[in-house]
């Protein structure tokens, strides 16, 4: 089997995000759900591996030139795959708590203040019917936009640059928060990796 991609590890351990995350459900959602996504992906890519030694985001932002026979295996692991990877990265036990400069100021001009970000942000978490996520991205026009997407859609899809993701599928909180997915939200909060997003968004701006 070609191993064109691999699982990431971790950058912190399994119970670092606690309470808000818990290490069982880290362990899982990594080792299990990720390495799922990982190993669909390089299963689907067996038969065009030749084709595919190019970087996930640009075969994400052309998702409808791919082989119909395994468009939706790389939609829906390749998407995986992207949107778990980027999602670490968002996640920190410590670190600042809020954004701070020109990234806060953007959103403040395009959400009013940060509460109305944030209250944004937790109305497409939360309504977001079934599996899917919720995302704070950068479109086409360098403005900044939130919204949700189905199962593992990726902004990326739409050659929008994710700035902040949650991933509200069930694997996500149901060992520690049964159905309640908007305190599993409200908890997300507290361990976003801000730094990280002002990085993003220096980056794509
Ligand atoms: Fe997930």
């Amino acid at each position: 089997m070609s191993t064109l991609f691999e699982l990431p590890s971790l950058k912190f351990d399994f119970n670092a995000l606690e309470p808000a995350i818990d290490a069982k459900t880290m362990e899982i959602h990594h080792d299990k759900h990720h390495a799922a996504y990982v190993n669909n992906l390089n299963k689907a890519f067996e038969s065009a591996a030749e084709y595919y030694d190019q970087p996930l985001e640009k075969i994400l932002s052309e998702i409808n030139k791919v082989p119909e026979a395994i468009r939706t295996a790389v939609r829906n692991n390749g998407g995986g795959h992207a949107n778990h990877t980027f999602f670490w990265d968002v996640l920190t036990p410590g670190g600042k708590k809020a954004p701070s400069g020109t990234l806060l100021a953007e959103l403040e001009k395009t959400f009013v203040s940060l509460d109305g970000f944030m209250e944004k942000f937790a109305s497409a978490a939360t309504t977001r019917f079934g599996s899917g996520w919720a995302w704070l991205v950068l479109d086409n026009e360098k403005k900044l936009q939130v919204y949700s997407t189905a199962n593992q859609d990726s902004p990326l899809m739409d050659n929008h640059k994710p700035l902040l993701g949650l991933d509200v599928w069930e694997h996500a909180y149901y060992l520690n928060y049964q159905n309640r997915r908007p305190d599993y939200i409200k908890a997300f909060w507290s361990v976003v990796n801000w730094s990280a997003v002002e990085q993003e968004y220096s980056k794509s701006r």
